[in-house]
């Protein structure tokens, strides 16, 4: 039977049903996330780990934990993996698809709402006692209906925000790096290159994954194609975005606000300019953080645990190792 580190306490029944099956279970204590020597030390003697997506899992740490089988990240997106060091290693990486699209939407839409009606920047105000009488000019946002929604990568997420934009009658265009005839009949959305999206779109959102090749590819060039009324919404990776051209494409009025999820890094340092910028509305990398969500993400980890543990092959693999250790 195997020792399994979870790295974050974990919401249900997924600790116990490990356990239930004769494994031993650690959770990281915290309340500090552990550093990448704390994830070393802890995973030297395991067996599996349930991973977060800021836990970084690279052949050093692989090399240094030579009884680790599996490691499941509680989380759909991937890239604090090193798969191909996995797959050498002979260790099996799983990640959580299927399960929070809708849940991550919901939040994308409603960094989208919350830039178009300044609703983050009024609630800041008005608790700091700045309202003093009705006015009809106070707070004039963007209508979000009737508006048109570019999409940057129409995948899960992606899909699950289009229907939300049409919802609100909203025009969806989508860029990729393909059409999606399927996806794109059901959504009434039009496939147009970057540049055009950017270009057509009063809201932007993105959800490609982090790769080498998304790594940055929204810069100053991107934000300069964007209307001066534009507003663009980030729950991806903040690493996709050039986060200095961002701001100041928002400080100088070269788009007119923003909702991200994500920033680089995270957390933001005390000091960034994204914090003292009010046509931002930030919130803490929680797009799949439903209480029932993260319940579904814990089992679907677990169940990746069992399964290769209990000499299978995992439910959800990322990389196939040809010698599983
Ligand atoms: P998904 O279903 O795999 O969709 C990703 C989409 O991006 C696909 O349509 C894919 O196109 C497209 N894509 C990939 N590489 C591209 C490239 N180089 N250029 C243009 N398009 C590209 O993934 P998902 O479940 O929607 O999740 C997307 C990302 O959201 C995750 O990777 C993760 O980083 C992030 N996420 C964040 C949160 C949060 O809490 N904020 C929660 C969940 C996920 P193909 O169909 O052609 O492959
Ligand atoms: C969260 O960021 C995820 O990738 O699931």
């Amino acid at each position: 039977m195997g020792r399994i580190l979870i790295t974050r306490p974990i919401l249900g029944h997924a600790g116990e049903e490990l356990e239930r099956a004769g494994h031993t279970v650690e959770t990281w204590p915290g309340p500090a996330a552990p550093t990448a020597d704390d994830l070393q030390t802890a995973l030297a003697g395991c067996d599996g780990a349930i991973t977060m997506v800021a836990d970084r899992i690279d052949a050093s740490l692989l090399a240094a934990c030579p009884r680790l089988r599996v490691v499941a990240n509680m989380a759909v997106g991937f890239d604090n993996f090193d798969l191909a060091a996995g797959e050498a290693a002979g260790v099996w990486m799983t990640n959580t698809p299927g399960v929070l699209a809708e849940t991550t939407a919901d939040l994308a839409f409603a960094l989208l709402m919350s830039a178009a009606r300044r609703v983050a920047e009024s609630d800041r105000d008005t608790r700091a006692g700045g309202w003093k009488n009705w006015s009809p000019t106070a707070f004039l946002g963007v209508d979000v209906h009737g508006a048109t929604l570019g999409i940057i990568g129409l995948g899960e997420i992606g899909q699950a925000m289009a229907r939300r934009g049409r919802g609100f009658g909203m025009r969806i265009l989508y860029c990729g790096r393909a059409p999606k005839p399927e996806a794109e009949a059901a959504l009434d959305a039009r496939f147009v290159p970057l540049e055009a999206l950017l270009r057509g779109s009063d809201f932007v959102s993105v959800h490609v994954p982090l790769t080498p090749e998304t790594r940055q590819m929204i810069g100053a060039q991107e934000f300069g194609l964007m209307k001066r009324s534009g507003i663009f919404v980030n729950t991806a990776r903040g690493q996709i975005v050039d986060q200095a051209a961002l701001v100041a494409a928002l400080t100088s009025g070269r788009i007119l606000a923003a909702g991200l999820d994500v920033t680089e890094p995270e957390p933001l340092p005390a000091d960034s300019p994204l914090l003292r910028l009010a046509n931002v509305t930030i919130t803490p990398h929680i797009g799949s953080a439903s209480a029932a969500t993260r319940t579904k993400m814990a089992a679907m980890a677990a169940a990746n645990i069992l399964a290769v543990l209990g000499g299978g092959e995992p439910v959800n693999p990322l990389n196939r190792p040809r010698h599983p250790r």
